[in-house]
Formats: C-alpha cells, sequence, structure tokens
C-alpha cells in the first residue's frame, strides 16, 4: 500500500451542501479551510429542498408573524422532544441568515410590494388562530438549488479551497481530540490525510436505508457512522421521517408547498380524508401526523386502486385557493402553478407522464429525513456523552447532526434553517477554536486501518454482492422500522440486520482497480447503512412510547413521565450496543397534547 498524501489546514469541512459551504464561508475570512465532498458541490442534496426556508418575516400583507410563534410551531412539531433553548436560536437566527441569503444574491421570489414571497407549509401557524400563516422564503420549487448555488459561488469568490470528490472515510481521533480526516480520491483510488486543528461533518442523512426515499443514492450516512465507529454515540435516532408525499414507488419529493399552495390529499373515494386527522390546519398538519394519515387510509382499503398510494391534487379547477395580483385577489390558474411549482410539474410529466394540471399526482410516504444523528451544541461542536463533554476540534452540522432542534419530527423548512443557522455558528466557533488550538501531531499509522479495510474488500472473493445486501437492508428497514413499529417488528429488523452485518464480511466486488472504484465505495457505503439501521432499531425497540416519527402500535401513546428524554447510542468495542439518556431542556412552553 502506498503511503497517502499528507495535507495541512485549520479546518477540514467534510461535505459541500448548505452546512458545509455556510461554514466555509464564514470560517474561511479567518482560517485556512478545505472543503471535501464525494459529489462536485453542486450536487450536493441541499439541492433537492424545494418548498422553502422559513422565517418570521411577516412579509405577507395583513399577516404578523415572530420568531416566538415560529419557535412554539417548532416544538409542538417536535412532539416537545426538541430542546427549547437551541430552537430559539434556529428561530431568531433564522430571520438574520435569509436576509444574509438574499444579500448574497439568492433569487427568491418576491411579493407584489417587493418583500420575498412566503408560502404556507405543514405545521406552521398563527399561534392565536391555529391557522397556517405564510412563513416559508422560496425561490418558486428550486430553494435549496438556489441557496446551493449562492453559497457556493461566494465560496469560489472567497477563495475557499475544494477538494471535490474525495470520499471520507476515516476520522483520526486521539484521546479527546480529533486531528483530521482520511479521505480516498475518487478519480486514482489514491489515499489522503488531511491533518487539521478541527473537523466538521456536514455530510447529511441516510435515507438509502429504505426502500422508498426521497434521499439522493449519495445519502449512506458515512459522517455518522465514522463517528460511531471513532466512539462518538448517535442521538434519537428513532426519529427519521416519512415525508408525506414522495412520488408513488420512486419516492422523488413532491414538495409540501404543493399543499401550503393550496393543493388537497385525497383517498379512492376522493375524500378529503385529513379534515378528519387534523380539522383545523387539515392537509397542512406535521409531516408525522399526514404520513401516518395516509398509512391509515392505505390500511382500511383507500388507497387508490387498491394500491398504496393517495392523489395529491393542485389542479385549479379542484383547488380553492387564492393569490394576490394586481391589487386583487384571485383564483390560483395554471399560470400560478407553473410559476410557483415548475420543478414539480417537472417531475410528474417525466417521471409520471401525469400533468398535475389535469390529473392528481399519486403519492405515497417516502424517507426523508433524520431528525437523529451525531449530538451536539448549539455550536456544532460534538457531544461525547449526556453530560456534554467535548470531541475537542470536532463539529457537525446540517442533517446529520442532532443539535436537537428538530426533536422527535422536523417541521418542513427547518432542514434549511438548521443548515444555514448552525452552519454558520459551527464556522465562526471553529475560527475562534483554532485560534487558540495547535496543531497536534499526527499518531503513526492513522489511515494503516481503513487502508486494510479497504483493500480487504477490494481483493475478497467470495459470493456476496452488495447490491444483494442493500435491498434486504432497505425490504427489512420498510417492513419493520418505518411509518409503524412493534416490539416484534423491531426485533426482526434486528435479527436480519445482525445477519446482514455477517454476510457483510464475505462481500465481493467486481472491479478489482483502484480508479474510480465506485464499486468499491459503495461496498464501503453499504457498511455505514448497516451500522445506521442497526443504531436506528436498537434506539426504536427501547423507546416504549410513540412521539413525532416513532409511531409504537404497541406503545401508541406519548408518555412523558418516562420519556421526555434524548437517546444516546454508543457502540462499545466488542459491537455491541449502549444507550443512555439525557432529559430534554425545556422552556417557555409545558409539553401539551398536539392538535391540529
Ligand atoms: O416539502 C418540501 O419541500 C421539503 C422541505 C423540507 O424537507 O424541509
Amino acid at each position: 500500500m502506498s503511503k497517502p498524501q499528507v495535507h495541512q489546514f485549520d479546518a477540514v469541512i467534510v461535505g459541500a451542501g448548505g452546512a458545509g459551504l455556510m461554514a466555509a464561508l464564514h470560517a474561511s475570512k479567518a482560517i485556512k479551510v478545505a472543503v471535501i465532498s464525494k459529489l462536485y458541490p453542486t450536487r450536493s442534496h441541499t439541492g433537492t429542498a424545494q418548498g422553502g426556508i422559513s422565517a418570521a418575516l411577516a412579509n405577507m400583507e395583513g399577516e404578523t408573524d415572530s420568531w416566538e410563534w415560529h419557535a412554539y410551531d417548532t416544538v409542538k412539531g417536535s412532539d416537545y422532544l426538541a430542546d427549547q433553548d437551541a430552537v430559539d436560536v434556529l428561530c431568531k437566527e433564522a430571520i438574520d441568515a435569509v436576509i444574509e441569503l438574499e444579500h448574497m444574491g439568492l433569487p427568491f421570489d418576491r411579493f407584489p410590494n417587493g418583500k420575498i414571497s412566503q408560502r404556507r407549509f405543514g405545521g406552521h401557524t398563527n399561534n392565536e388562530t391555529g391557522k397556517p400563516v405564510h412563513r416559508a422564503c422560496h425561490a418558486a420549487d428550486r430553494t435549496g438549488h438556489m441557496i446551493l448555488q449562492t453559497l457556493y459561488q461566494q465560496c469560489i469568490k472567497n477563495q475557499v479551497n475544494f477538494y471535490d470528490e474525495f470520499q471520507v472515510v476515516d476520522l483520526i481521533r486521539v484521546g479527546n481530540e480529533v486531528r483530521g480526516i482520511v479521505a480516498v480520491e475518487l478519480a486514482t483510488g489514491a489515499f489522503h490525510i488531511f491533518h487539521s486543528k478541527a473537523v466538521l461533518f456536514a455530510t447529511g442523512g441516510w435515507g438509502r436505508c429504505w426502500e422508498v426515499t426521497s434521499n439522493a443514492h449519495s445519502l449512506t450516512g458515512d459522517g455518522a457512522a465514522i463517528c460511531l465507529r471513532r466512539g462518538v454515540p448517535m442521538e434519537d435516532m428513532e426519529f427519521f421521517q416519512f415525508h408525506p408525499t414522495g412520488i408513488y414507488k420512486l419516492g422523488i419529493l413532491i414538495t409540501e408547498g404543493v399543499r401550503g399552495e393550496g393543493g388537497i390529499l385525497l383517498n379512492a373515494d376522493g375524500e378529503r380524508f385529513m379534515e378528519r386527522y387534523a380539522p383545523t390546519i387539515k392537509d397542512l398538519a406535521s409531516r408525522d401526523v399526514v404520513s401516518r394519515a395516509i398509512y391509515l387510509e392505505i390500511a382500511r382499503g383507500k388507497g387508490i386502486n387498491g394500491q398504496n398510494y393517495v392523489h395529491l391534487d393542485v389542479r385549479p379547477k379542484t383547488v380553492n385557493y387564492y393569490f394576490e395580483k394586481d391589487g386583487e385577489s384571485r383564483r390560483i390558474d395554471d399560470a400560478y402553478i407553473e410559476a410557483k411549482l415548475p420543478d414539480i410539474a417537472d417531475f410528474t410529466r417525466t417521471y409520471l407522464g401525469i400533468d398535475p394540471l389535469k390529473e392528481p399526482m399519486p403519492i405515497q410516504p417516502t424517507a426523508h429525513y433524520a431528525m437523529g444523528g451525531i449530538p451536539t451544541d448549539v455550536d456544532g461542536r460534538v457531544l461525547l456523552d449526556t453530560q456534554g463533554t467535548t470531541l475537542d476540534g470536532m463539529y457537525a452540522a446540517g442533517e446529520v447532526a442532532c443539535v436537537s432542534v428538530h426533536g422527535a419530527n422536523r417541521l418542513g423548512t427547518n432542514s434549511l434553517v438548521d443548515l444555514v443557522v448552525f452552519g454558520r455558528r459551527s464556522g465562526k466557533h471553529m475560527v475562534e477554536y483554532c485560534r487558540h488550538a495547535s496543531l497536534s501531531p499526527l499518531p503513526d499509522g492513522a489511515a494503516d486501518e481503513v487502508m486494510a479495510a479497504f483493500d480487504r474488500i477490494r481483493t475478497h472473493n467470495g459470493n456476496t454482492k452488495p447490491h444483494v445486501l442493500r435491498q434486504k437492508m432497505q425490504k427489512a428497514m420498510t417492513a419493520n422500522v418505518g411509518v409503524f413499529r412493534t416490539a416484534e417488528l423491531l426485533q426482526n429488523a434486528q435479527g436480519i440486520l445482525a445477519q446482514l452485518q455477517q454476510e457483510f464480511q464475505d462481500v465481493t466486488i467486481d472491479d478489482k482497480g483502484k480508479r474510480f472504484n465506485t464499486d468499491l465505495l459503495e461496498a464501503w457505503e453499504l457498511g455505514c447503512l448497516l451500522d445506521l439501521a442497526e443504531v436506528t432499531a436498537v434506539s426504536a425497540l427501547a423507546r416504549t412510547e410513540s412521539r413525532g416519527g416513532h409511531a409504537r402500535d404497541d406503545y401508541p401513546e406519548r408518555d412523558d413521565a418516562n420519556w421526555l428524554q434524548h437517546t444516546f447510542c454508543l457502540r462499545t468495542a466488542d459491537g455491541r450496543y449502549e444507550l443512555s439518556y439525557k432529559p430534554v431542556t425545556i422552556g417557555r412552553y409545558q409539553p401539551k397534547k398536539r392538535v391540529y
């Protein structure tokens, strides 16, 4: 094995989505930073976020809003599991973060009065009336794409160093300090060490554990799995969000913005069933509520044509929704839908051959977002235990991190808020850290262990193909760790996953070369997914209550007396999982039953 090339920076940021780029932008003003991404940066998954980024700007004529209302909605949406001090930071700083993006040149849609356009989104309400409020700032239905492009342009302008198509495969940890990362250069297969004082993981989620997902193929949880293997616990992994409206069978996201613009969900009888499940806010209830409602409708035989899907209807002739034009209130029309939801119209025409102006769209819940992940404080510092011990120099932000602002269920649009608010805070904090820290020496053979693991996969000759194991894992997770769970299902999942971990030892790939060996990298990524799937099932089995995205048929009630706490799941050196718990930080809002 040839020796890895060593690079030195003050800080290394892994992942070039919204959180990574926001951190890079702020950190690079003061310290030497490298951004490492397994993709070309503008292909990062932030680019697929559609409907908007919430901030209580109250730009809609005649409406009031406040960051405290946004905070209350976030806490209620989280089923009271979010830490309320962190939620305050999220919602207060959202306002300034959106203005910062606007000043960077992000092409937001505009209201006729010239202010940033805002639309309604699930769970975002006027706290006095309980009715939906216009809070999601958006650029048509390409908000994430615009954020990504804007931040990337700013990073290029500020001469941030990018290492595109370098995949991080290990973290260099010595005691309670990090000293850099190990990465593989995709083009050559060569290993590189990035030696640094600080490391930020902004590597995104792991929706690819499930069969039907809105997540890109690249979302394999690499950063989280690497941390788990290096002794960092995972927080609240049992809470994985199923977005109500993925394209049937494909899982591709149909933004909640469709319902924000008046779209409605219909069952086989043409009934607007959300009126029964959430009488006040109906189709704009929080995602956990809507996804469960769709499942229950399908279970009672009300899926369309007896299949596993329902309809999302945004045809102007059926939707009773109005917008402002030339000082008048007008009923939405085809031109309005084409302007506000162009990508959605395009996706359904391309992938389904369905014109959403003429027909309703077939949708089903799709695995979408990890509420849990690497535990951090509000400055992105990674925590090693429930007492708040930090791993010095280590940061995480974005979906891979658990701050926790989303608790048991994230509100739509709050992922983009999370990226920019906590990406920025992490970038700034890394600057402070690097000013005071010195560059500790690399340990001998810092990359040896992971290089040997890669060589084993590349050269092993067995009978187990990664894609076969991946399919088995995805089926097991969908059937047993989906929208509804029971102890029996979760135990079943654990048994299957343990068996798949064994089979993974025999995994064999066809491409034995080094250059652009995606076969090898995908096999390694499968190992990450398997580890995170196990942590999810273990954490979910232990939580004997229903809360947010974790619905236990055998424990249908929320149990605040016993479970108002965060799960920390640590993998021990001998491969066992140890669970510990940390109380939720309660602030202004005492837990109460959620009514929508
Ligand atoms: O529905 C959506 O546009 C998704 C937004 C989100 O996950 O925040």
